[in-house]
């Protein structure tokens, strides 16, 4: 059976108080099926209060949504991997689209993240994707592997997560169909293989929600999803998670 990941990326929504709430929710709603885990990526200032609601279980963990590469010291507004593994974080995203083309974070940065991320014990989710212009001047592929490279150099270790998320498909309701992300995933996956990648997991994100997400998992080549509105509600994010697979 394929272990298949469920990802929430809250984004800058959900503080400690309604992230101990939402937690409680989705924990009610009963054990996870067999062969899926669930990783959870709050605000920084909500990762202890999620953390600690998941002491005892193995299959949902905490992530950070970003780190700065620096250890430690003068820099204001910053939180290190240290102390995003200190509050709770298994996981760090690295060079999600917002970050990218929000903040302004180049390639070269997120390559310092992965290092730092790896520095600090948190396992890395690398997330890659085009933008629609990029997608309509043929440039998806290439797009995909600058960024790669970036992050991850010529020789990548021995287990690594990619998220596959097109720029034009998040929070705009436009997902990309199973086709078009497997075409990718598996451009993605070919490029971490030759490079020495033993195991590889390739999430798709972008507008993924209750209506496409069976569709979405249907596709062997999609590991798992990396979804943003569409977890915000417990509830909702209880039954995405539960969603059949082929
Ligand atoms: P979305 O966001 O599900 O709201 O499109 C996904 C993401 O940005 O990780």
């Amino acid at each position: 059976m394929r272990y298949l990941v469920f990802a929430a990326n809250w984004k800058m929504n959900i503080g400690p108080v309604e992230a101990r709430q939402y937690m409680r929710s989705f924990l009610d709603a009963g054990e996870l099926p067999s062969g899926r885990g669930v990783w959870v990526f709050p605000p920084a200032v909500s990762l202890q209060a999620v953390a600690q609601s998941l002491a005892g279980q193995e299959h949902i963990v905490a992530g950070a949504q970003d780190i700065y590469w620096e250890p430690k010291g003068a820099f204001t507004g910053a939180i290190s991997g240290a102390l995003a593994a200190q509050a709770g974080a298994r996981k760090v995203l690295i060079g999600h689209s917002e970050r990218r083309h929000v903040f302004g974070e180049t390639d070269a940065d997120t390559g310092k993240k992965m290092a730092a991320a790896l520095a600090a014990d948190l396992q890395p989710v690398l997330c890659v994707g085009e933008t629609l212009e990029q997608r309509e001047a043929g440039k998806t592929l290439a797009v995909v592997a600058r960024q790669l490279e970036a992050a991850l150099g010529t020789k990548t270790r021995g287990e690594v997560t990619i998220a596959y998320e097109p720029v034009w498909a998040i929070g705009t309701g436009k997902n990309a169909t199973p086709k078009d992300a497997a075409d990718v995933h598996m451009a993605i996956r070919r490029w971490l293989t030759d490079r020495g990648a033993k195991v590889t997991r390739i999430l798709y994100g972008g507008s993924v929600s209750l209506k496409n997400a069976e569709d979405l998992l249907a596709e062997p080549e999609i590991d798992g999803v990396l979804v943003g509105g569409a977890s915000l509600d417990p509830h909702a994010w209880a039954e995405l998670v539960r969603t059949r697979s082929a």
